[in-house]
């Protein structure tokens, strides 16, 4: 299929509207962004990308000619013939997806001329599509055509994920708008998976659950592993070589977070309890995931025994490398957790900012200023920065070599030998090591860990 070059409006200049954005200028559409925060677009309008995601800064920069950023409703849907939804969509107290701002952009169409195409990429719960298409027909835009595109990219190689897409799953009412859309997508390489508005909901939200299970499925293994003596990743390796299984989310660690993952599970539980149905299989999904995280703290007190005054360095806070989302980061737990036994927190992230979200920690500029002097490190986040530090170095820099590798990212052989004890995940675990000296504090450390 062929499309001539289009006039896009996307509502949203957050991960997923910054993306689609300027993938869709690649392809030669001219795009106008429209978001509700002003610092965002002026940043934007002066070529500043106020997140971090690998290429998209060249890609916007390379595409400026054909991308605008406004605040302006009209300015966005003037003459648009796709308007894309990319809006946030997060967890309202009951689990649910709150659709709050997908209603606001629904509500901020009303001038949008005969014949647009409203595209949904916003995740949201099976049923929205119905829901937004009513609406839109109780508004007078029944001329306006409504489908469901959900988003797969991942954060940290999004660019690449939208350009070189697994699939494009496009849900339409009518079968002429979907043919747009898709038309739309002309220069991309992918399966296209056409369908109805429900099952492309229901894609999105099936696909991250399914993901999220392996995840949880390979921490369980893991954990038996630990007690059973057997290695996960060699397990893994074993298991993912399985071609009806594949190697993909066979990664033991302490757990997934982000943006998506948690509020998606719980969305779509949600969804099935309020349809009268009780997804079993998820919930354990969800639980497992909050425990693995605990599980950091456990390990820390093999070792260290009650970790008041202890000095831990917290390596890398965003939720994955690659992204600087702190958006249910497993950080922010493990952090919280070691602050609340009263441990002294030192973290460290390339690009991260958790100042504001661990007001009790010290966020260091290096991983070795963190490391200084600490009882134990806890590598939360596998940034490369990690892999290439001289971890002799960190040996001698730390008051205790305990290391608690939630990522499974370090060799254990190597940094045995570099004389630390090391704890991965689901890898044969070290005896106790016996509990190092407790550290002297000045009165003021001890007031800190008293308080
Ligand atoms: N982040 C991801 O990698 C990813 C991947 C797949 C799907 N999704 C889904 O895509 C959606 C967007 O996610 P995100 O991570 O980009 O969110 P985000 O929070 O990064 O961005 C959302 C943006 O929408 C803006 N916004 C809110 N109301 C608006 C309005 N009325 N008009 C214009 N802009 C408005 C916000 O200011 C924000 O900049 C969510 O439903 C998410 O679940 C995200």
């Amino acid at each position: 299929m062929t499309q001539d070059k289009a006039r896009v409006a996307v509502f949203g200049a957050g991960y997923v509207g910054l993306v689609t954005g300027a993938c869709l200028a690649d392809l030669g559409h001219t795009v106008t962004v429209r978001d509700v925060v002003a610092d965002k677009v002026t940043a934007l309008s002066r070529g500043n990308v106020p997140i971090y995601e690998p290429e998209l800064d060249a890609l916007l920069a390379r595409n400026y000619e054909r991308l605008q950023f406004t605040l302006d409703v009209g300015e966005a849907i003037e003459g648009a013939e796709f308007v894309f939804v990319c809006v946030d969509t997060p967890p309202t107290y009951a689990g649910d997806a709150d659709l709050s701002r997908v209603w606001t952009v629904v509500d901020e169409l009303l001038r949008l001329a005969q014949g647009a195409i409203v595209v949904m990429k916003s995740t949201v719960p099976v049923g929205t599509g119905e829901k937004v298409r009513a609406a839109l027909d109780a508004r007078g835009l029944d001329h306006v055509g409504y489908v469901s595109n959900p988003e797969f990219t991942a954060e940290g190689t999004a660019v690449r994920d939208f350009l070189e897409p697994d699939r494009i799953v496009i849900g339409a009412f009518d079968g002429q708008h979907g043919d747009a859309v898709e038309r739309l997508h002309a220069g991309i390489d992918a399966p296209v998976v056409r369908c109805d508005v429900a099952s492309a909901e229901m894609i999105k939200l099936a696909a991250n659950a399914f993901l999220m299970t392996r995840i949880s499925f390979i921490n369980e293994i893991a954990n038996v592993c630990e007690l059973v003596g057997a290695d996960v990743t060699k397990v893994a390796h074993g298991v993912g070589l399985d071609h009806r299984l594949g190697s993909y989310f066979l990664r033991a660690g302490i757990g997934y977070g982000g943006s998506c993952f948690p509020k998606d599970s719980l969305s779509l539980k949600q969804l099935a309890a309020n349809s009268g149905y009780h997804f079993q299989l998820l919930s354990a999904v969800i639980e497992v995931n909050e425990l693995q995280r605990r599980r950091v703290v456990a390990k820390l007190e093999k070792h260290l025994g009650k970790l008041r005054g202890r000095r831990i360095a917290v390596l890398g806070l965003a939720f994955k490398p690659g992204t600087d989302d702190m958006r249910e980061a497993p950080s922010l737990v493990i952090a919280s957790r070691l602050l609340a036994e009263g441990a002294n927190v030192r973290t460290w992230d390339p690009v991260a900012d958790a100042r504001t979200l661990l007001t009790g920690a010290d966020q260091c500029e290096t991983a070795l200023e963190a490391l200084d002097g600490a009882d134990a490190a806890v590598l939360v986040t596998e940034w490369p920065e990690l892999g290439e530090l001289d971890w002799g170095d960190v040996r001698r820099r730390m008051a205790n070599p305990l290391v608690v590798d939630g990522r499974n990212f370090l060799d254990p052989a190597e940094m045995r030998a570099l004389g630390f004890v090391y704890e991965g995940i689901g890898r044969a675990a070290p005896p106790f090591a016996g509990l190092p000296e407790t550290p002297e504090r000045d009165a003021e450390t001890e007031a800190e860990a008293a308080s």
